[in-house]
Order: structure tokens, then sequence, then C-alpha cells
């Protein structure tokens, strides 16, 4: 269900890209530049510069009130920057909505869930994306296709037209991330999809994240708190402390003590220049 006005086309700003006009964008997906984001007197974001490439998975790890919602729920269309832009393909994007996000291939697993308890299973998985064969919803096809996506992700709900409400956390968390995933979105933004879940559920997303790498075709940010989770399915890993990002490191070139070391290492080095400016 799209709005009139919100098309695709109109978040992109100005012309198409030439490939001479955008001599650093070399095979990524998304540049974030410049970006910051205040809420009346917090500032949330300062000067935020990342990227993607295609096809690759990148990690952003980083205490609580860092920032990392923040910078997803920009990257959705959920919300604009105060300042700076986003690149998507080589173009500027100003998103209006979320709608507007999906349809240039974005979408997003929020941290607080966008499932509504009263609708079952299949009707949240087709919630504003629903089949038809018009005029008619096409529930047949509809529940078809949630009960594969679902087998296929390994995921077992045992009445998908049971109401959510009945689920749990896991479970409604796996339901959130098959539909972003069967939306085949070109960057999927996955906010903390692993924290309501118990291991084994844990490892089927893991999994799921591991196996879509391998496919090539989608770009993944997610956030997550296990150092060691996000090594296992991360190319890259971006470190975001107090709006910025600190720490932009190769999986390969990392391990889990040394993100612990980094951080632990940022948190005296930003403590200490409190204390001075305090004194
Ligand atoms: N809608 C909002 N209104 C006011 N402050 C907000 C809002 N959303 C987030 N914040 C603040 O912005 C900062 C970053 O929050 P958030 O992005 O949620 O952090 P994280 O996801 O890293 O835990 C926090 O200080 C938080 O309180
Ligand atoms: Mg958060």
């Amino acid at each position: 269900m799209t709005e009139p006005g919100r098309s695709g086309q109109e978040a992109r700003v100005g012309q198409e890209p030439r490939a001479d006009q955008e001599p650093n964008f070399n095979g990524d997906i998304l540049h974030v530049e410049h970006v910051s984001k205040s809420y009346g007197a917090v500032t949330a974001l300062i000067d935020v510069n990342l990227r993607l490439a295609k096809g690759e998975v990148l990690g952003l790890i980083g205490d609580n009130g860092a920032g990392k919602s923040t910078l997803l729920k920009i990257l959705c269309g959920f919300q604009p920057p105060s300042s700076g832009r986003i690149v998507l393909e080589g173009q500027e994007v100003r998103f209006k909505s979320v709608d507007q996000a999906r349809s240039l291939g974005i979408d997003a697993v929020y941290q607080d869930l966008a499932l509504i308890p009263q609708l079952s299973v299949v009707q949240n998985m087709f919630l504003n994306r629903e089949k038809v064969t018009w005029p008619l919803l096409n529930r047949r096809a509809m529940r078809k296709e949630a009960q594969e996506h679902l087998s296929e992700i390994g995921v077992q709900i045992p009445d998908i037209n049971a109401p959510v409400s009945q689920l749990s956390g896991g479970q409604r968390q796996a339901i959130a991330v098959a539909r972003s995933v069967f939306s085949n979105p070109k960057i999927l933004l996955l906010d903390e999809p692993l924290a309501a879940m118990g291991v084994k559920e844990g490892s089927l997303i893991l999994d799921l994240i591991t196996q879509l790498k391998a496919r090539g075709e989608v770009s993944i940010i997610i956030i997550a708190h296990n150092y060691g989770q996000v090594l296992e399915v991360c190319d890259r890993v971006n470190l975001i402390q107090d709006g910025r990002i600190t720490i932009d490191k190769r999986s390969d070139e990392t391990s889990a003590d040394e993100l612990t070391e980094m951080v632990v290492a940022e948190y005296r080095r930003a403590l200490q220049e409190r204390q001075q400016r305090a004194r």
C-alpha cells in the first residue's frame, strides 16, 4: 500500500548518478555522510560516517544509548537526520516514510518489534504487503508462502493462523526477520534480532544471515551485543560510542577480546576527557 506522492522515485535527490560524479562510490551500496540527529536537547548522533558494500554484512556494536537504533531508524526512513546525507547506489536519497525506503529496497526489523499481537502469524507476515488477486486478498497463497518461508529458515510455529500474542519473544523475532528477508530487500537492517532469542532460535537467525551472505544478493547491517556472534557472521564491525563511530575493523582482523579491549580503552579515554572538561 503505497501512499500517493510517496513513490521511491521521489526520494531520489537530483539526476541519475554518473560514474564520474561519484568517484568514492567503489561498489558500495550505501554511504552515510556526516549524519547527525538531535531529539530536542538530546544529541543522539554526531557526524556519523558509514559505508556498506554490496553483499557485505556490517555489525554495529556499542553500549545502550550509543545511538545504534537512531541510526537504523534514519536508514529505514522512519525518521529524517537533523543533518547529513544518505547516498544509496550513488545517489542521495531523502526518505519521507518507511514505505518509501522499502520501495527503494531497504527493509528493517526494529528492536521494538513491529508485529501486531492481535493479528495472526500469516497476517503479520504480509502486513502492508498483502497478496491480492484482484479484487480479493489471496489468503491461500499467503498461508502457503508463510509456512514455506518459516520452515525454510527452520522456525516451527504450530499454527500460523494463531495470534502472534501466543508466541514466545524469540518466535516473534523470527517471524519479523522472516518477513523482512522474504521481501527481498537490497539492504536489510536488523536491530538486535537475537536479543529475545534462546540459543537455538538465535542460531537459526545466524544461519539465515550466513545463507543470505553466501548468496551475496543482500547487504546487511546488524546490531548485536554478543561480539562472538557478530564476528561469526559479519565482514566488518563498527563501534558506535556516544553518537560517533569510533572503530571500523574487518572481522578477520580483530577478535572478541580485541573488541572488548578497544571498547574499554575508548571508555577510559572518553571518561578522562569528561573529567578534564569538568575541571
Ligand atoms: N524518540 C526519542 N526522543 C528522545 N530521545 C531519544 C529518542 N530516541 C532515542 N533517544 C535518545 O537517543 C540516544 C540514543 O538512543 P538509541 O539510538 O536508542 O541507542 P541504542 O540503540 O544504541 O541503545 C539515547 O540517549 C536515547 O535516550
Ligand atoms: Mg537500540
